[in-house]
């Protein structure tokens, strides 16, 4: 299989799982590991795809086949899809610039692009080069209540409208991965420095010719000699609030006049509370399984989570989508629209924007031919009646 796509050749690609493939040979063994792994013996992360597996579509006989409608409006936009492409940190370490590559994909095609804090490129700098971005953007709470303050001001100055606080990793997940391949931060082991050097390739998009990117968000806060690599994770290291609870989060909705979204909800009353508290939506997710090892799969939660507050605020779901049908079955289950994580991640590390386009255009074919083969018209048919649930005990139902 060849390493390396370009735009052109992007359409040769038919699936994720292709895409995952390509991404495996680009990427040297560390990076790849840092995209694709999860924490610990990796079950939730297995968990997260088991439970698509476990449900199946209930289609319907002789529904005359017409284009279905799949646009969604979300939070006062409409999305052209039921899906964004959700935050992750450090994609510079993927390609040279990913961050903006994302951005620009997801806008060409109509849907919001989530920057995460310790993204490599800076709010500012997505916006001065991608204006028409629907740009949201990821929290992580800082210790210093100036810091943050800067961060809510900045975001709202570059027009973001929706603020996601992430509640799932006031502590790093064990992945042990990491320290298997670093003997320090950012430095590999010799293993890893000799298969870095076979991917000429990935040196070139990647390190040439200032090496690892900083954290852009942060630099801002980072003293002149520390505006890089190492200095911005030494900085998110002591800065990240390891006391987050509800009472910050009460203060931050009075902070954020925008919609306000909470992200890492896994249980019912989490997200009744988060409702009480005037939040907009919560974000089912459990960290793409990189977080709490043995937490509950993200579609399992949102069967749980849908009932107390479908409709009363917007409801999102991440981990582990990778086909058009797996939106289809967090849709029937109740969620509003999907976060991307890995999928378009393994875009971006083969083919910048073309490689993350490429992705969000397979999954919307995917999700539009996976309706039209259901006999669904309008994403807004889809509840539990169009599942078979044939191994669950939850109903799934309400
Ligand atoms: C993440 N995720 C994440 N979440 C977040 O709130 N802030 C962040 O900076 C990051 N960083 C990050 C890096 C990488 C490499 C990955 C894979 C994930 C979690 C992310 O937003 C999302 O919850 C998961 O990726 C969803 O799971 P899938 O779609 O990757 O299976």
């Amino acid at each position: 299989m060849r390493s390396f796509y370009r735009g052109r050749d992007m359409g040769r690609v038919h699936s994720i799982a292709e895409l995952t493939e390509l991404a495996r040979h680009r990427l040297p063994h560390f990076a790849w590991e840092y995209l694709s792994g999860g924490s610990e013996d990796e079950l939730t992360l297995a968990r997260n795809r088991a439970s698509f597996s476990e449900i199946h579509l209930h289609s319907r006989a002789l529904v005359p086949c017409h284009p279905p409608v799949i646009l969604r409006h979300l939070l006062g936009r409409e999305l052209a899809a039921p899906m964004l492409i959700g935050p992750t940190g450090y994609n510079g370490m993927l390609h040279r610039d990913a961050d903006l590559h994302l951005a620009r994909a997801a806008t060409a095609r109509g849907v919001p692009f989530c920057l995460s804090t310790v993204s490599n490129v800076s709010m500012e700098v997505i916006k001065a080069h991608v204006p028409e971005v629907d740009l949201w953007f990821q929290l992580y709470a800082m210790r210093d209540p100036d810091i943050q303050a800067s961060l809510l001001s900045r975001a709202q100055q570059v027009g973001v409208e929706t603020l996601l606080l992430t509640s799932d990793a006031m502590v790093l997940g064990n992945r042990e991965w990491d320290r298997r391949n670093f003997i320090r931060p950012r430095e590999l082991s010799l293993g890893n420095k000799l298969d870095v050097l076979r991917h000429p390739r990935w040196l070139h998009q990647v390190m040439w010719p200032n090496g690892l990117p900083s954290m852009g968000n942060l630099e801002p806060y980072l003293p002149p000699a520390e505006r890089n690599a190492l200095g911005s994770m030494k900085f998110i290291g002591e800065q990240m609030d390891t006391l987050l609870d509800w009472g910050m989060l009460a203060r931050l909705r009075d902070q954020w006049s925008g919609n306000l979204l909470l992200k890492g909800v896994l249980h019912p009353s989490d997200a009744e509370r988060a409702l009480a508290l005037g939040l907009d939506g919560v974000v089912v997710s459990n960290h793409g399984g990189r977080q709490l090892e043995g937490a509950i799969g993200s579609l399992d939660a949102l069967r749980l989570i849908a009932p107390v507050v479908k409709g009363k605020m917007a409801l999102l779901l991440d981990s582990g989508i990778r086909r058009g049908s797996d939106i289809a079955k967090a849709l029937a289950l109740g969620a509003d629209a999907v976060l991307l994580g890995r999928t378009t991640l393994y875009g971006v590390a083969v083919a910048a924007e073309q490689g993350a386009g490429r992705a969000l255009d397979l999954l919307r074919e995917e999700l539009t031919r996976t309706l039209n083969l259901m006999g669904c018209t309008d994403i807004q048919d889809l509840d539990p009646d169009c599942l078979a649930d044939l191994h669950s005990h939850f109903t799934g139902r309400g």
